[in-house]
């Protein structure tokens, strides 16, 4: 066994990345290390066996970008379909069309509204509180969209996702809530969006296939941490919480669990995401991934369809941490970690995990390649230090 050049803790799409680039860009021997049994953390899917749906299995993945670099990259591992996405939301007995668009407020107020008649209905509603002076989310998004919209599309959703009455959480946790004063409804603003033909797994594991490259499924960073540690480059991005043992503390997660079933319908819902705007629906949103792929609709067993619902919680534990929570308590800590981190040497630490962000996968790729071009590039070609 020879010692790798460089090694890349996770196999998401950060670690793919930083991997694939040095392989095939520096000649560089890569060991990449995955505590789960797969390669391509959370973009990871599999086809299920009974209906021939491919089923995201940690939440749905919609690749969009506006990055020309990201996109001229992607496409060296999979081509795109044309899906663009929508959603939908169900709110007493109704279903409307998101993001808040004027089909939703038409539908909404019972009336058809001219763009200019909408846009003053809503600044008229949205009047009650001044956005600046917002004492909490309640009153933030009042101050945005108007009572009306908010108590129906804002309120339940967002308390459900919280777990929290809307009244108790920072006005800080949203910045705008847009609405568009036009019939649009493409839920993404970015040049380019689809999904890849072959699926998620076929593009992560072609990322993968290089003969530098070698991949250590179920095995995590630190049993073998010692092998490693200050003899080779590490790139790490697992949770940087972890990596220095909790020391300032554990940073807070929000996770999703998903609840799958297969229904023996053919077509449940007639598109892929439906929110649940309902407070008393304890899920958040249902998916029917058939509908991401109406291309595949003649290789779908008939009858059958795969739902997943979503329930949203707070991390304990032994749960897979999903999104960061932005409070002062988690930022002071993220703070301590970041510069440990940067003290640390020979390591680097990326991604979602490594630096508590929460990242899209354009974002996770855009920079690893970053850092593949400024930190790892030099550190290979000229020796200069990886800091
Ligand atoms: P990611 O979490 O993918 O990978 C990290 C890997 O490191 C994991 O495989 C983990 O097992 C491994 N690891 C951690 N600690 C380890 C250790 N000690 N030893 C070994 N391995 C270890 N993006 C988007 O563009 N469109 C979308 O629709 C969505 N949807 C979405 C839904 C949900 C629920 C989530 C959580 C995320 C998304 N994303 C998304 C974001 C997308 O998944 C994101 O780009 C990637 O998670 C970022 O990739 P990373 O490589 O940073 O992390």
């Amino acid at each position: 066994e020879t010692t790798p050049d460089l090694v890349v803790v996770g196999s998401g799409l950060f670690g793919l990345t930083i991997a694939e680039r040095a392989a095939s860009q520096l000649d560089k021997k890569v060991l990449i290390i995955e505590r789960r049994p797969h390669i391509g953390g959370n973009a990871y899917s599999e086809f299920d066996e009974e209906t021939g749906i491919e089923v995201h299995k940690y939440g749905t993945h919609l690749f969009h970008t506006s990055n020309e670099k990201v996109w001229d990259y992607v496409r060296k591992f999979t081509d795109f379909t044309d899906y663009k996405h929508k959603v939908f939301g169900k709110y007493k007995g109704q279903v409307y069309s998101l993001p808040m668009n004027l089909a939703l407020i038409n539908q909404f107020f019972g009336k058809s509204h001219t763009p200019d008649e909408a846009r003053a209905l809503i600044a008229e509603q949205a009047s009650e509180f001044k956005t600046e002076e917002a004492q909490n989310l309640e009153e933030k998004a009042i101050s945005l969209i108007g009572r009306p919209l908010y108590e129906a599309f804002i309120k339940g959703y967002t308390a459900k996702q919280w777990e929290k009455d809307p009244k108790e959480l920072s006005p800080d946790i949203i910045t705008r809530l847009p609405v568009r004063y036009t019939f649009d409804n493409r839920y993404f603003n970015d040049k380019y969006e689809g999904l890849p033909v072959d699926g998620y797994t076929a593009w992560l594991e072609r990322m993968a296939d290089h003969p530098n490259i070698t991949v250590m499924l179920d095995t995590d960073f630190f049993t073998v941490v010692d092998d490693y540690k200050g003899k080779v480059p590490i790139v790490y991005t697992g949770p940087v919480d972890e990596y220095f043992g909790y020391s300032a503390g554990k940073l807070s997660w929000r996770t999703v669990d998903l609840e799958s079933e297969i229904l023996d319908v053919d077509d449940y819902q007639g598109t892929g995401v439906v929110n649940a705007n309902d407070p008393e629906v304890p899920f958040t949103r249902e998916l029917e991934f058939k509908h991401l792929h109406p291309e595949r609709a003649d290789r779908y067993k008939p009858g059958k369809t795969v739902v997943v619902r979503e329930y949203s919680r707070f991390a304990q534990e032994g749960d897979e941490p999903y999104y960061p929570i932005n409070t002062a308590d988690n930022r002071e800590k993220i703070l301590v970690y970041r510069d440990l981190a940067k003290k640390e040497p020979m390591v680097l630490f990326g991604g979602r995990l490594g630096t508590y962000k929460y990242l899209d996968m354009h974002m996770a790729i855009a920079s690893a390649l970053t850092m593949f071009e400024n930190k790892l590039r030099p550190h290979f070609e000229d020796g200069t230090p990886l800091t």
